[in-house]
């Protein structure tokens, strides 16, 4: 077998030639406490059912909030909240201090104002390196109307139409 030459620079900065939205994933302690983080690792998996993905790193603490709660939810930016984006993996006392967002049906955090909102039931976590994937079943969802948050090349974008 080949040894990989590939430096973590490297596959960093091809990894980033790969635009994606943006998304704030967030659950509930047991209190009703809500804690969410930004991620740009969503995938949709599977239409039937409906699966999607996400990745967390094992080096946030927030991780071990999203195994011990069987649904998450997921609320993908605007291209105006890049504020938000920033605000969700920033180390602050508590992230959703000042931002609007409710319980959904199914109990998860969901940010007021977004793109689209998914309410997830985790079904399966898988090793991922350094990150835990958590597949996913999408048990509601809604759309909103506006332009995506875009993440390319390492920096915030919007669509050009
Ligand atoms: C655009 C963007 C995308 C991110 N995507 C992910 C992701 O998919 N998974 C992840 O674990 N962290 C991701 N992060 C980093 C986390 O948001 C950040 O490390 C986390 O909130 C830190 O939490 P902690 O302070 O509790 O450790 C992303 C950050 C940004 C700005």
């Amino acid at each position: 077998m080949g040894v990989s030459t590939l430096s973590e620079a490297q596959f960093r900065r091809a990894c980033s030639r790969f635009a994606t939205g943006v998304a704030v994933a967030a659950v509930v302690d047991e209190s009703g406490t809500p804690h969410g983080l930004t991620i740009n690792s969503f995938t949709s998996v599977s239409l039937d059912p409906p699966l999607v993905l996400i990745c967390i790193s094992y080096h946030t603490p927030l991780l071990q909030r999203f195994l011990h709660a069987s649904h998450f939810g997921l609320s993908f930016l605007k291209a105006d909240q890049w504020e938000i984006s920033d605000r969700f993996a920033m180390r602050v006392d508590d992230r959703f201090d000042g931002i609007s967002w409710q319980l959904g049906q199914f109990g998860v955090p969901l940010l007021s104002e977004s793109l689209a909102a998914m309410e997830c039931a985790t079904r399966q976590i898988l090793d991922g390196g350094d990150h835990t994937i958590l597949m996913a079943e999408v048990m509601a969802a809604e759309t909103g109307a506006g332009d995506p948050l875009l993440f390319f090349d390492s920096s915030y974008q919007n669509v050009a139409r």
